[in-house]
């Protein structure tokens, strides 16, 4: 079998709701941290971790993110001709020479391991990745993707982004019990999806980024609606690894939950303080709203 990660499939079928009423017409996908929509950094990763092939598991209401990755002829010619280089290498970049984006439409929201599931054909018999776009991870080094990809091409096994949370946290979660861990992997025993803090069998959180090997497909076939009346990844998951070997990756780098407010909001902060043109002006604009704040709360 193919072990190298070529493929990768984003769910971005989802409603949102957490951010309406945003989102009643902006994808969640589409809000930006600073200039780029955050599907932007889930797809540089992506590609940063070897894939060539996009899967975009989207439904009819979400042209907009279909509509960025496709070519904009006109604004390219405009760029051109006004010398806007540096624009027109950003928009081009969007999706790289090589890489191809694929739209595969889930007709119904039936929930995150339904969404995988429409992913089956362009897939075929190889091992993939899947990335949820609202998991934002900042790392100096390599990629998140890119680190569990090398993991996974070399043990052959499925692998599934892991950090510690708060136990009061657990019921917002995947939750993994694993065995010792050897470096950054440890093999999975058992999977719950959700589960409250005084059953959790761990503080070990599940996080956006999977390779899994095509094996859970058969099992997403056969998976009954779970927690929330959704189709859920964890419970295929939780059958495969019955069956074979599933790793949990403790990655390098700092994951940013931008599906809630706080979390977009923290991204933007880290990015901002990280950002080579815009750091030191965003260091004094939060310390002027610091001190101003500071000013009124003592009145
Ligand atoms: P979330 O649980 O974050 O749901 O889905 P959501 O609908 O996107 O957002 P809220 O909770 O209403 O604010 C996790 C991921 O799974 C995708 C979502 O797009 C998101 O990337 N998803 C979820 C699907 O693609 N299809 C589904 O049926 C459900």
């Amino acid at each position: 079998m193919e072990t190298r990660i070529r493929k990768a499939v984003f769910p971005v079928a989802g409603l949102g709701t957490r951010f309406l009423p945003a989102t009643k017409t902006v994808p969640k996908e589409m809000l930006p941290i600073i200039d780029r929509p955050l599907i932007q950094y889930a797809v540089d990763e992506a590609i940063e971790a070897g894939c060539d092939t996009l899967v975009f598991i989207t439904n009819r209401y979400k042209h907009a993110v279909a509509d960025y990755f496709d070519k904009a002829y006109e604004l390219e010619h405009k760029l051109e001709r006004s010398g806007k280089t540096e624009q027109l290498e950003l928009i081009r970049n969007v999706l790289p020479e090589g890489v191809r984006a694929v739209f595969v439409t889930q007709a119904e929201a039936l929930g995150l391991g339904h969404a995988v599931l429409c992913a089956k054909e362009v897939i075929g018999n190889e091992p993939f990745a899947v990335l949820l776009p609202d998991d934002v991870i900042w790392n100096r080094g390599p990629g998140a993707l890119k680190q569990m990809a090398d993991a996974a091409q070399s043990s052959g096994a499925s692998v599934i982004a892991v950090q510690d949370v708060p136990r009061e946290q657990t019921a917002s979660y995947g939750i993994v019990a694993t065995d010792a861990f050897q470096a950054r992997q440890g093999r999975i025993r058992a999977i719950v999806e959700k589960p409250e803090p005084d059953v959790a069998p761990s503080t070990l959180a599940v996080v956006g980024r999977y390779v899994l090997n095509p094996g859970i497909f058969e099992l997403l076939e056969t998976t009954t609606p779970g927690a929330g009346g959704e189709i859920q990844l964890t419970d295929a998951i939780a059958t495969l690894l019955e069956r074979e070997t599933v790793n949990a990756y403790r990655f390098q780098g700092t994951r940013f939950d931008c599906g809630t407010h706080l979390g977009l909001i923290e991204a933007t902060i880290r990015y901002a303080l990280d950002h080579e043109k815009l750091s030191d002006s965003a260091r004094q604009l939060m310390q002027n709203a610091l001190n101003e704040l500071g000013v009124e709360d003592l009145e």
